[in-house]
């Protein structure tokens, strides 16, 4: 039978990946291009630079992810993307991305779900995984204890009642003076540590609960650091970490097994960030021997962020039938289970060239467009406001950076001035400013692309 072969995409938060996919369960291409040295400086990750970086990335991934799977686009049966959840702003990049792909060479769009996604990752590790299983999600926005009763048919059983796992891991990290994303570097200096060395608090809620929390532990570690930093006392960072590291594990460890043992399904997957940690792995191992219960746990690779977990999940959606039209919206907090395919059934593309015909005779587009033309008719002028923008633009990513000078910020704001003194400019910059309100309301109704094709001219 002939392989079905999906093109995903990934753009949720602060990875752009594309992958190719046979079947759901084979890999032929993974690549990821990681932005975490860039937030690094900013302790976490900064939306507005996510959203950037992924447009400057995704198209050079894709290229790259086709090149490596020996497929061309036309080979795909389908485009899969991440629609939620996530950054709205990084989401919309992926998605934009996906339905003109999808759009031009005629292939069905697929939306997944980001968790869907990082639970199917075990159907990549193990070719004959399936359900029905227990899968604890832990990543950095999620901590879930799932019952995958199907391809597509999920049981919360538990989930955080404040913090991730990831989050407590990273918040933790920060207060160790350990560099985001704090997960792998608590992982490292753990193994120096004592992890009974300090007796942090397990919180277990109620003695039948599978959900967590994990603030009171993040706040249990401010404070012991707080106390020592009071008293003078020099602490050992390392066993921190290893008792931090090992009351998170405990909890995680202890409720995923009993979530077996209590549905009896006897069959524990592990999914997301989290589950790269090599302590957790080895914990969650050895209670699983112990009771029988056989365990899958991706490669450290395909549990972070990436898209050839996002081709596996697409694979099953795509069989079912669950194909979005070029409506596809993003859906930031969507819940696990929860479809993002747009009830909407009319004329999607008719609605796309009804909003341009709009903009096209928007009175203030057309003010704009006038005041552009006439600007173009004084190539000098033309060309010293352009200049201009495009300073302008990277002063303020450089302000945004921190990385700015006030020389330069003095020379923009005289050079605009002294721009402003012709007529002509004048115009062209009154329009463009109140185009801003234009471009907000074209993008709450996330129609970027559409307004992307309108001003691709300017
Ligand atoms: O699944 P993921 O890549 O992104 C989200 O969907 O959130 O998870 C990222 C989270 C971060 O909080 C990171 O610190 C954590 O996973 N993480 C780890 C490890 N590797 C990544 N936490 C503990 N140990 C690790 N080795
Ligand atoms: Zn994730």
């Amino acid at each position: 039978m002939k392989d079905v072969l999906i093109l995903a995409i990934e753009s949720s938060c602060d990875e752009t990946a594309a992958a190719v996919v046979a079947n759901g369960r084979r890999v032929l291409s993974n690549v990821i291009s990681s932005q975490i040295a860039l937030h690094k400086v900013y302790g976490g990750v900064v939306p507005e630079i996510a959203s950037r970086e992924h447009i400057k990335a995704i198209d050079k991934v894709i290229d790259e992810a086709l090149l490596k799977s020996g497929k061309t686009l036309e080979d795909m049966d389908a485009v899969a993307v991440t629609c939620g959840p996530g950054l709205v702003g990084a989401l919309l990049v992926g998605i934009s991305e996906a339905k003109a792909l999808a759009f031009a060479a005629g292939k069905p769009l697929v939306p997944v779900h980001h968790i869907e996604g990082h639970i199917a990752a075990n159907y990549i590790e193990n070719a004959v995984w399936k359900p029905p299983f227990i899968c604890l999600v832990a990543s950095g926005g999620h901590t879930h204890l799932v019952h995958i009763k199907d391809y597509g048919s999920f049981e919360i059983m538990g989930k955080t009642r404040d913090d991730a796992a990831g989050e407590a891991y990273d918040k933790v990290a920060r207060v160790l003076d350990i560099p985001y994303p704090g997960g792998p570097g608590i992982d490292a200096l753990a193994k120096e540590g004592d992890p009974d060395a300090i007796a942090f608090p397990r919180v277990r809620l109620e003695a039948d609960s599978y959900d967590f929390s994990f603030s009171g532990i993040k706040s249990a570690v401010i404070n012991y650091l707080n106390n020592a930093k009071r008293k003078g006392e020099e602490v050992n960072r390392a066993d921190v970490a290893a008792s931090f590291q090992k009351a998170v594990v405990d909890v995680l460890t202890e409720k995923s097994v009993r979530a077996c043992r209590n549905a009896g399904v006897n069959r524990l997957a592990l999914a997301g960030g989290v589950s790269a940690n090599s302590c957790l792995r080895e914990s969650i191992r050895l209670e699983c021997e112990k009771y029988g219960i056989e365990m899958c746990v991706p490669a450290p690779s395909l549990c972070t962020d990436n898209a050839a977990m996002i081709g596996s999940a697409a694979y099953y959606e795509f069989i079912n039938g669950n194909i979005a039209g070029p409506d596809l919206n993003a859906y930031p907090s969507l819940k696990l289970g929860e479809k993002c395919i747009n009830k909407k059934t009319d004329d999607v593309l008719g609605l796309a060239d009804a909003i341009s015909d709009k903009i096209m005779n928007n009175t203030e587009y057309v003010r704009y467009k006038a005041a552009m033309d006439n600007l173009k008719n004084t190539p000098e002028l033309y060309e010293r406001v352009q200049n201009f923008k495009k300073r302008m633009f990277e002063f303020m990513l450089a302000r945004q950076e921190n990385r700015h000078t006030f020389d330069e910020e003095k020379y923009l704001s005289q050079e605009y001035f002294k721009i402003l003194l012709n007529e002509d400019a004048k115009i062209y910059f009154e329009n463009g400013l109140s185009l801003i309100k234009l471009f907000e309301e074209i993008l709450n109704r996330a129609l970027c692309k559409c307004m992307l094709d309108v001003f691709a001219g300017d």
